[in-house]
């Protein structure tokens, strides 16, 4: 690995202070009383996060776009324009009760790179960008990723537009509500390579007592919306022999979620995280039960028998109970190996600063997996307290969060002089 060493201090002139002040600034938009945020994509709490990225990129140089889905660029042009860009990407959108920290450490390390960039006069041979993308959550419009998904040719525009939250408003209306559109066609620049940096949201890292993961792949997914269907009647006069009860079979499939997953272990998960009734009501038998499913494993083959599995489950159940059950299939993202020139270099750039590290496969989706499909792409990782995330209580250090953005800065700056004939 060429060891290009530009004039940056020490830990690359990543301002550990200013990139803390950031993360916390941006932790304002959304807050909650528990620490947390909520700012669920394209709602004006997120529309306020957008403003302030804009703002904060543009005050370090940078030159600001956003296409059709309402992805952010903040763009440092390099010594040679005629080079696709490097992208270092993230999110800034959160579950409804979420941490202040993931996707928003990936966001604030970019920002720290433009500081420390500007700060030295350091120009990279390429040009950079800063990439926020619209809805990696999923949380109000499924699936999720959308807005890395349709750059990468995973979604058409058509179909991301389409996609409806649940209160029935259109992606495209919300995207109009806050102003986030713009004129730029998605997916209609190159890139040279893609780098993403999160915190692990998981425990290994902490456990192990490693500074950096250095994330070689995602695991595998699939999300499903399940609705058992059966008859709504009184509660009180209708004997317990000749009830459809939807919620008493959605019952008992729910728990096979985890029955399966725990025997798929070690590393299978199932998770049951949204559940609606109707009629809600405590003297009517329910109707109808609407829950989602979300299956992982590192293995495609064991998400597939998992699958296989709850499905043969729900059959058993819906003759038992008398209910019909449906199974709609909303997103299915297969294991991703990241490139391995790129996972290099995060190796490399860890080495170089000293760190300490390891490879580890990502338990969470993240942009990078639809990236990884047209550009060659990799992450990176730091701990997070007790392995925490989608929690309020999320937490990471100042220290930790610097020294992931030093070893990205690291990455981008070998990836400028290295990874060219891989484009060429
Ligand atoms: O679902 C995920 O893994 C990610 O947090 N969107």
């Amino acid at each position: 690995m060429p060891n290009h060493q530009p004039n940056l201090p020490e830990n690359n002139g990543i301002d550990a202070d200013a990139l803390w002040h950031d993360l916390l600034e941006a932790a304002e938009f959304g807050a909650t009383a528990k620490g947390g945020v909520c700012r669920l994509t394209l709602t004006p709490e997120d529309r306020q996060v957008r403003d302030w990225f804009a703002r904060t990129c543009i005050s370090l140089g940078a030159t600001l776009s956003t296409d059709g889905m309402g992805n952010q660029f903040a763009r440092l042009e390099g010594r040679e324009p005629g080079l696709a860009p490097i992208a270092i990407g993230s999110h800034l959108d959160s579950p409804p009760s979420g941490g202040k920290f993931a996707g928003v450490v990936g966001a604030v390390a970019g920002i720290a790179i433009l500081r420390a960039l500007r700060e030295s006069g350091v120009r990279t041979r390429h040009p950079i960008e800063i990439v926020n993308w619209t809805n990696e959550e999923g949380a109000r419009f499924s699936p999720a990723m959308l807005g890395s998904g349709v750059f990468s040719g995973v979604f058409t525009s058509a179909f991301a537009l389409s996609r409806v939250d649940a209160s029935g408003t259109f992606f495209e209306e919300a995207l109009a509500t806050i102003e986030a559109a713009g004129s730029a066609a998605c997916g209609s620049h190159e890139l040279t390579a893609y780098l993403e940096l999160d915190i692990e949201q998981g425990p290994v890292l902490e456990a192990e007592r490693c500074a950096i993961g250095i994330v070689t792949g995602v695991q595998g997914m699939r999300w499903y919306e399940v609705t058992v269907s059966g008859r709504e009647t009184h509660a009180g006069t209708t004997p317990m022999t000749m009830r459809a009860d939807a919620l008493q079979a959605a019952a008992r499939l729910m728990a096979s979620v985890q029955e399966i997953a725990l025997n798929r272990a070690p590393h299978a998960v199932g998770t049951v995280g949204r559940v609606s009734l109707k009629p809600n009501n405590p003297n009517t038998v329910p109707g109808e039960v609407c829950f989602s499913v979300d299956l992982r494993d590192p293995n495609d083959a064991v998400v597939l028998a998992m699958e296989n599995s709850f499905r043969d489950r729900a059959a058993a159940l819906a003759r038992e109970y008398g209910v019909n059950i449906g199974i709609r299939e909303v997103w299915d993202l297969p294991a991703t190996q990241f490139d391995q020139r790129v996972i290099d270099a995060i190796a490399h750039a860890t080495r170089s600063l000293h760190l300490t590290a390891r490879e580890l496969i990502s338990g969470a989706g993240h942009d990078a997996v639809y990236l990884a499909r047209v550009v060659p792409s990799a992450m990176i990782f730091v701990p997070c307290a007790g392995g925490l995330s989608h929690n309020e209580a999320e937490s990471a250090t100042k220290e930790d969060i610097a020294a992931g953005a030093a070893v990205l800065m690291q990455s981008l700056l070998a990836i400028d002089v290295r990874l060219d004939p891989l484009t060429a």
